[in-house]
């Protein structure tokens, strides 16, 4: 029997991140190949004529899994009903800016946001907040929401886990689909910390351990790690815009792995409302290792952590609770 279509919504669907993903959505890339969708794109007015045009080309590409297209600058009608939630609008950062500059044009849009999705989104929406600084929108959006199950809003950091496969896979030359967990803790921000210490390749040998196989502490601790962190930044130099195809396609790599499962044996990096794992502070949106099954995201528990990451762990947590005074005092 034909399932029935599943409502995603994508705010600041006008914007660039936005024209990437919404064809993903529409031929099944988020959800899979047998499941329908109907698109809720929302953006505000002085970009409601790009909306209709990306609208426009939604039609004309004929996606046989696109059920119905909702483009809108009113956020009430963009939520009704939406089972999942991928919250892209805002501003983005531009060159020589950090995150935190970002912040106050952005925080007051997730507030503001948090209680539309909460009167009306469907029961047990999924949310996933792209936007920057995305682990504190994140954060605000569930302040702002308080009926809606903190284990239900999350922020996206499998961007840069993603770029960490691709770091390590490029410097073994081995496929990047046979690197697996490593792991970003914290904030998606220049203080997150990929960790490989745990992160393995798939060999005709076997499993192997990455710092085995690289063999290289000073380049996994270093440029490594600076590599991932300062990405986003060297993808805006080159580009003169963020980066947007990459975000889609990790936005889809993370919903996907959220709805339908991680393969065994394999976690990824998701920021979640953080439980005190890892002696993480509570009440903050962090990125942890995290398997899903059934729909729903777990910690992965009892990891070694040694001296060099529990320094890394704890500088960006301190970031991300400045952060979160930062986002109370723009919105007082
Ligand atoms: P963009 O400027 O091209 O698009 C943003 C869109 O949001 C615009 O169309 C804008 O009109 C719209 N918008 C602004 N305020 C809105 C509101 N109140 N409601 C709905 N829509 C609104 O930017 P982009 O390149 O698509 O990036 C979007 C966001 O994603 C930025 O904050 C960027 O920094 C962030 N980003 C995050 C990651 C990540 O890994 N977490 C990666 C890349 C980009
Ligand atoms: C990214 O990681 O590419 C985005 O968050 C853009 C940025 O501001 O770094």
């Amino acid at each position: 029997m034909a399932k029935d279509p599943v409502r995603v919504l994508v705010t600041g669907a006008a914007g660039q991140i936005g024209y990437a993903l919404v064809p993903m959505i529409a031929r099944g890339v988020m959800l899979g190949a047998d499941q329908s969708v109907i698109l809720h794109m929302l953006d505000i007015p002085p970009a409601a004529e790009a909306l209709n045009g990306v609208k426009m080309e939604l039609v004309d590409a004929a996606f046989p899994l696109l059920k119905g297209v909702v483009a809108t600058t009113d956020v009430v009608e963009a939520c009704k009903g939406v089972n999942i939630a991928v919250m892209v609008g805002g501003f983005p950062r531009k060159e020589g800016m950090e995150r935190k500059d970002v912040m106050s044009k952005n925080v007051s849009i997730y507030k503001s946001q948090a209680s539309a999705l909460e009167a009306h989104a469907a029961a047990n929406c999924k949310v996933l907040v792209v936007a920057n600084p995305a682990n504190t929108n994140a954060l605000i959006l569930k302040e702002f929401a308080p009926s809606i199950p903190e284990k239900n809003i999350t922020c996206l950091t499998r961007l840069d886990h993603n770029r960490a496969l691709g770091q390590v896979s490029e410097r073994l030359s081995v496929q990047v689909s046979d690197v697996k967990n490593v792991i970003i803790w914290g904030n998606h921000s220049s203080t997150q910390y990929p960790d490989v210490t745990h992160a393995t390749v798939k060999t005709s040998a076997g499993e192997r351990p990455v710092r085995e196989l690289v063999a290289d502490d000073a380049w996994l601790n270093g440029e490594f790690i600076s590599t991932v962190q300062q990405r986003g930044a060297a993808i805006i130099k080159a580009r003169k815009f963020s980066s947007a195809l990459s975000a889609a396609s990790s936005a889809c790599d993370h919903i996907r792995d959220w709805v339908i499962g991680t393969p065994k044996g394999t976690w990824v990096s998701m920021g979640v409302y953080s439980d005190g794992s890892y002696d993480v502070p509570a009440g903050l949106i962090y990125s942890f290792p995290v398997t899903c099954k059934n729909g729903e995201w777990s910690i992965v528990q009892g990891l070694s952590i040694d001296e060099f990451s529990r320094n890394k762990l704890d500088k960006t947590a301190e970031e991300l609770s400045e952060e979160k005074a930062l986002a109370y005092s723009c919105l007082a």
